[in-house]
């Protein structure tokens, strides 16, 4: 007979590398059986999207191995996304939404939609249930660059259920219900409204991550979601150039003054990679990203090359990481979604280690 304890400490030399806690501890482990010689459990992964998963469902499997004793080993592996949210109290239609991630930028044309979809899709593909709401209200374009599957209907208590795009990501977006030709002549109260009820008038479900798509600087509709959404955190796209790293250095800083987690910075048209020969060269010269990360303190999640492809495949309907997964553009886009995921993990992780 295989003695629990002794497995159980074998498991708690697996660390989770991001929370740098074992996984015992992290209550991973779920439902451990001992039948004989064979343990049977369920790994229950933070997130479906996190870079070090495989490492750590081999490491679990080994260190059961190891136990004097096994003679096998039945793993089953999972993943329930963690809520880094702070209550959502008085926010009910938001209440099955484990996080909300805001992607921003201090100026326009830096690639936040190409972020947001790429980082959306990146989710869904990994198995996390995924919302985007596309919140600049001057410019929405999510709807003109993905096929919408389903369009957005009214239903019950006049709540809207989500438009559907790939992978069954939940869409709102102002351009789902506005036609191309009106221009949106808005003012700050009425875009903040509109933000407001693109977030709240839709039955969201269940989501793992709900991702929102600013529009540029910190203007209205940035002011509000802070304001008013109990946010994960914010995820800042910026080019290398000096200049646009210090507007979003400020942006940042706003962000924080309002006590939102700033999750790390993007650096998006990284380097320019030629189509023809894979040759990488910085045409934006040294990168002023980096730099601005380490004064504020905060990582970056991920360095985004220029690629022709990247916005070709905007006419197509499809981001990069589908219509293309073996792009170096959408290998870095995974990447950066992976780092994001792991992130969350790591606030939920403190969040909870906080509250207890
Ligand atoms: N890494 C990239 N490589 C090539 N083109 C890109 C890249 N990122 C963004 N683009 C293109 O740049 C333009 C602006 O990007 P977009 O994501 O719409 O920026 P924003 O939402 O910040 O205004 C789009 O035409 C987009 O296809
Ligand atoms: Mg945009």
């Amino acid at each position: 007979m295989v003695d629990e304890e002794a497995v159980l400490k074998s498991l708690r030399t697996v660390l989770d590398p991001d929370l740098k806690l074992d996984i015992v501890t992290l209550g991973m482990i779920k439902d451990l059986k001992i039948e004989g010689r064979k343990v049977s459990f369920n790994l229950e992964l933070t997130t479906p999207a996190c870079p070090f998963n495989k490492e750590i469902e081999e490491s679990a499997r080994r260190a059961v191995q190891s136990v004097p004793g096994v003679a096998e080993v039945e793993m089953r592996v999972s993943a329930r996304v963690w809520s880094a949210r702070p209550s959502a109290a008085g926010f009910n239609e938001l209440s099955n939404v484990k996080n909300v991630i805001a992607v921003a930028s201090g100026k326009g044309g830096v690639g936040k939609t190409t972020v947001s979809i790429n980082l959306a899709c990146s989710l869904a593909l990994a198995g996390a249930k995924v919302g985007l709401v596309d919140a600049d209200i001057y410019g929405p374009m999510i709807p003109k660059i993905v096929n919408i599957v389903q369009a957005p209907r009214l239903i019950a208590n006049n709540r809207v259920d989500p438009a559907r795009i790939m992978l069954g990501i939940k869409v709102m977006s102002l351009g789902l219900f506005v036609d191309d030709n009106t221009a949106v002549i808005w003012r700050g109260p009425l875009v903040a409204s509109a933000v407001k009820q693109l977030l709240t008038e839709a039955a969201w479900g269940e989501v793992d991550y709900l991702v929102v798509d600013l529009p540029p600087g910190t203007g209205d509709a940035s002011l509000t979601l802070a304001q008013t959404i109990p946010l994960t955190g914010v995820l800042v796209v910026s080019t290398p150039q000096a200049a646009a790293a210090v507007i979003a250095a400020k942006a940042l800083r706003m962000f924080r003054r309002l006590g939102i987690s700033v999750l790390g910075v993007v650096e998006n048209m990284s380097h320019y990679v030629c189509p023809s020969c894979g040759a990488a060269s910085p045409i934006f010269g040294e990168s002023a990203v980096e730099k601005m990360a380490e004064e504020l303190d905060i990582p970056v999640l991920g360095r985004i090359p220029l690629i022709p492809d990247v916005s070709v495949n905007y006419d197509k309907g499809l981001p990069i990481v589908m219509a293309d997964p073996s792009s170096p553009a959408s290998k870095a886009l995974q990447e950066m979604a992976r780092n994001v995921a792991a992130r969350i993990s790591i606030l939920a992780h403190q969040s909870k280690a906080k509250a207890e």
